[in-house]
């Protein structure tokens, strides 16, 4: 009984005349086709992965990246703050922790579709300030600096050589989302730890 082949451009169409010599140059070619096809699914991978090991903004992506901290509806409308604890995940090139605490900031709102972020650690030597509802104030423990509830300073006398940093917010519909940074501390620039 005649039957059709199914040749390379996948239409059934007359059998391909093949000569007994490059039938097992054929299988040749296919074995070495299917080797570099396995061969490409096992080093693309790996080269990836060299790649983020290698490059430390691809370890540090996250340190960058902006995280949700809470809803807008939960702040108090009369700009007092929350604070709330920043969870994020590390990632450090060998192993990826999610949900590792890594500080803490004062969330406000100053307006009705605004919002503020003061990093919770004191600017003059890394302690944690205490926000005090009764004198709608900041109060740092360690040497008393004092801080308004913008984060300014209001007392001449606070060793704090600046106010309380800010960080950047951005607000997606209700929810609160900020970029998470340290800050050293000590002197009166502003700026981020490495
Ligand atoms: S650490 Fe806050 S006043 Fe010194």
């Amino acid at each position: 009984m005649p039957f059709a082949t199914v040749v390379a451009d996948g239409h059934p169409g007359m059998a391909d005349p093949v000569s007994p010599s490059a039938s097992p140059r054929r299988s040749f070619l296919k074995e070495a086709a299917a080797g570099a096809v396995g061969a490409c699914c096992i080093l693309i991978p790996a080269g990836a992965a060299v790649v983020a090991w290698l490059d430390p903004l691809a370890r540090s992506a996250d340190g960058d990246a902006l995280v949700p901290v809470g809803k807008l509806s939960n702040l108090p409308a009369d700009g007092s703050p929350r604070r709330v604890t920043i969870v994020t995940s590390r990632n450090d090139g060998w192993t990826r922790d999610n949900a590792v605490p890594v500080g803490a900031v004062y969330l406000r709102r100053t307006a009705d579709r605004t919002v503020e972020a003061l990093h919770s650690i004191c600017p003059h030597a890394g302690c944690f300030v205490d926000y005090v509802p009764a004198r709608r104030m900041f109060f740092c423990p360690c040497h008393e600096s004092t801080f308004a509830e913008d984060g300014s300073i209001n007392d001449p006398q606070s060793p704090s050589p600046r106010p309380m940093d800010t960080l950047d917010v951005e607000l997606r519909g209700d929810e609160v989302w900020l970029r998470f940074r340290n800050y050293r501390s000590g002197i009166q620039q502003k700026l981020p730890i490495a």
